[in-house]
């Protein structure tokens, strides 16, 4: 494998390149990208977690900085106002000399409010690109956030530069260390607090860190399709355990699921044979198809099941006809990943920002572009027995044709998630998740 210090400058000048198109179209001289700042609690001397601006971190990866700024337009060196304050409350970093280093012309910034001196004069011709808006018309921009600089750059960024693509394989790489640990947790009968501090530990990374809140769910939880909460008591008995979580690296997410049936069973014959659902999925995912193909291909896969599981009494076509199997998979198979856990530009149909929303019928769906070389996504069907769902079906029409102790029967597991993390090329997929060994 290269050294990511071998592909970063092809990154940044991908971004250069990127830059002086969007500010081109948008006739400016540049763009003022904003790394943030502190954020004080209500009524409290606390800040939230400090959550860099991606627009930031796009760039290099500096992921705990507040008041950094960077100047670019494409041309010139980008140069990085860097904070670094006198504090001797907090952690101040060092002055940068790390790899990315060298690709910026670096200034340090010792107090945040003094940062105007280091901005362009004219800044009429600049955009702010950041979340303060008021501190943006302060300095005196007028430009925030233009729609047609915002939209270039995410339609774009579905393109991983190979140095992202190293990035990427890392997160995974770190990610499927907590998944094995957790498995192992599981099986040990923990209670979801204590799995979820081993798939912590074993990450390294703590709440702040990780890319998103850790879906940790025992049994009937595996239902709650975003069980952000973990039980601090062990249930009564393990009987199965869906696990969403992922790492960063660098500012790029891995978003893995899997979930574990404890004894040999007919869910445990489910898990496979969903195991199986998400592996022809990936298989699925070339150039050229549209990537609501393939949520439509994992409708069509979850009918079969529901026949074959003996949980519907009809055939997988006539399921799939009477919308049953959105009571089963709620959700949409899956999104762009990247800087983002779901990564900006899924939703467009070109680079001017043009919406390609959602099938009206498939509203959770997050990607609705062409499959392309360079694109990263999870691919991640559901199969789950949630209760308020459910409850909507009986009192529909299609009740009578659901097998209802067949499905009380797998009320107890919760359900099954299974997301792989998938790399396309124009030859071939490479899923990072299981490249790594995790089955
Ligand atoms: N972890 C959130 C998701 O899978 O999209
Ligand atoms: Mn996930
Ligand atoms: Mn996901």
């Amino acid at each position: 494998m290269q050294s990511l210090a071998s592909l970063y400058p092809q990154h940044i000048a991908e971004l250069q390149s990127r830059t002086l198109e969007a500010i081109q179209r948008e006739g400016i001289d540049g763009l003022i990208i904003h790394s943030g700042q502190a954020k004080r609690r209500f009524l409290d001397d606390m800040d939230y977690p400090f959550a860099v601006n991606p627009q930031f971190k796009a760039w290099l990866p500096v992921l705990d900085n507040p008041n950094c700024w960077l100047i670019v337009n494409g041309v010139d060196k980008p140069k990085l106002i860097f904070y670094r304050p006198k504090d001797f409350w907090h952690k101040v970093p060092p002055p940068p000399s790390d790899f990315w280093a060298e690709q910026f012309d670096i200034v340090l910034l010792a107090q945040a409010n003094q940062v105007e001196k280091h901005l362009p004069y004219d800044k009429r011709r600049y955009a702010y690109i950041g979340e303060y808006i008021e501190v943006a018309k302060a300095l005196g921009f007028e430009l925030v956030n233009p729609d047609r600089v915002l939209h270039y750059l995410h339609f774009h960024r579905a393109y991983k530069t190979d140095y992202e693509l190293a990035c990427l394989r890392e997160a995974n790489r770190i990610a499927v260390q907590g998944h094995e640990a957790a498995k192992a947790a599981f099986f040990d009968e923990q209670s979801e607090f204590d799995i979820n501090q081993a798939y912590l530990s074993a990450v390294r990374q703590g709440i702040n860190e990780v890319p998103y809140g850790n879906i940790v769910a025992l049994n009937e939880n595996a239902a709650i399709l975003h069980n952000m909460t973990v039980e601090a008591h062990k249930p009564s008995e393990h009987r199965s355990f869906l696990i969403d979580a992922g790492a960063q690296f660098h500012g790029y997410a891995a978003d893995i699921t899997r979930t574990y049936a404890k004894q040999q069973n007919e869910f445990a014959e489910l898990v496979v044979a969903m195991d199986q659902v998400t592996l022809d999925l990936v298989d699925m995912l070339k150039p050229g198809i549209p990537y609501p193909d393939l949520h439509l291909a994992a409708h069509q896969k979850i009918a079969a099941l529901l026949k074959h599981f003996g949980l519907v009494n009809l055939s997988a076509e006539d399921i799939l006809q009477q919308g049953i199997t959105r009571t089963f998979f709620p959700h949409g198979i899956g999104h762009h990943l990247g800087l983002q856990v779901h990564d900006m530009g899924g939703l467009m149909a070109d680079d001017r920002g043009t919406p390609a929303p959602p099938p009206a019928e498939h509203p959770f769906l997050r990607a609705t572009r062409l499959v392309e070389a360079r694109q990263v996504f999870t691919v991640e069907p559901g199969l789950y027995f949630i209760d308020s769902l459910l409850a909507d079906l009986k009192g529909s029409e299609q009740s009578k044709y659901i097998n209802w102790d067949r499905v009380d029967l797998f009320r107890p597991f919760g359900g099954i998630r299974i997301e792989d993390n998938v790399i396309v090329h124009r030859e071939r997929n490479e899923n990072m998740t299981r490249d790594l060994g995790l089955n």
